[in-house]
């Protein structure tokens, strides 16, 4: 098999199922550059490609380039979800999450998920309907936290900042005296405003309280345990140098044995 490159730019070269090849000049809008030969006659059933997505450099804060061993490591043959190997790297997985999030949680396993499950996760299994829940709405993620317990049932009561601003620890824990939860967004991603979760934590009282670590694990320092979070959910796409599709989730023992399915059953499956 010979692989003849029309483009003069350096490429990657793939061979592209005709299928994809449509899907990819529709909705991308690139063209084949490269022309594949099959000892020295024209292959009809493939179409080779320029692969366009080879040099880009994201820029924005996730998803972003991952690391190119975890790069590497998504072309390797899958392992079944029982098999030795697998357990290993899950638990190897799940004690560097502990380390990178400062915590002892038992309970710390990264979900085969996106950060916004990884958030409804934290909700549906600590809160049953009606239950009061604080969240923190100072950007677009906090108000997406605000929406979930809502869509669950909760009884939302939102801390409204000015987008832009940290949390104001003082409205927060005083918006109402028993809550179920509190919840606030770490690293706000749509402002860049870091929030003081320790803080939060000194002054929760009996409340559960769930960070949005999303944005900043792995960028910033995080001791979930030193301060007072008892759940929290992050995503693999930013800081973590993977790529997106892998929510961290951690629940403390105190969150465990509150858990919304604690002698019933709830509406979701996990
Ligand atoms: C702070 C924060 N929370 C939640 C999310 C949602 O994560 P995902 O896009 O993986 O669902 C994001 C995504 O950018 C985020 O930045």
């Amino acid at each position: 098999m010979r692989v003849t490159q029309a483009s003069p730019s350096p490429c990657w070269v793939v061979i592209i199922p005709n299928a994809v090849q449509a899907i990819l000049t529709e909705y991308v809008g690139y063209t084949p550059g490269v022309e594949l030969s099959l000892d020295g006659g024209t292959m009809t059933e493939h179409s080779v490609f320029e692969n366009p997505f080879v040099g880009r450099q994201l820029f924005g804060p996730g998803p972003c380039n991952p690391y190119p061993e975890a790069q590497l490591a998504l072309g390797l043959p899958l392992l079944g979800h029982l098999e030795p190997a697998f357990i290993s790297a899950m638990d190897a997985t799940s004690e560097m999450l502990r380390q990178v999030w400062g915590t002892q949680n038992h309970r710390t396993l990264p979900l085969s998920a996106t950060g916004s499950a990884g958030m409804e996760a934290a909700f549906v299994n600590t809160v049953r309907p009606g239950d009061v829940v604080v969240v923190a709405v100072n950007g677009r993620f906090g108000e997406r936290m605000a929406e979930v317990a809502s869509r669950h049932g909760a009884e939302v009561v939102t801390v409204e900042h000015e987008y832009g601003t940290p949390v104001d620890v003082e409205r927060v824990i005083t918006a109402h005296p028993n809550p179920q939860m509190i919840a606030a967004v770490h690293a706000e991603t749509s402002t860049g405003v870091v929030s003081d979760i320790k803080a939060l934590g000194e002054n929760k009282g009996e409340a559960l309280l769930l960070a949005d670590c999303v944005t900043s694990i792995g960028g910033m320092e995080i001791k979930l345990d030193d301060w007072g979070v008892d759940l929290a959910h992050a995503g693999s796409q930013k800081c973590l140098g993977v790529a997106p599709g892998l929510a961290p989730f951690t629940i403390s023992d105190r969150a465990f044995a509150n858990a919304a399915w604690n002698g019933r059953r709830t509406g979701i499956w996990i």
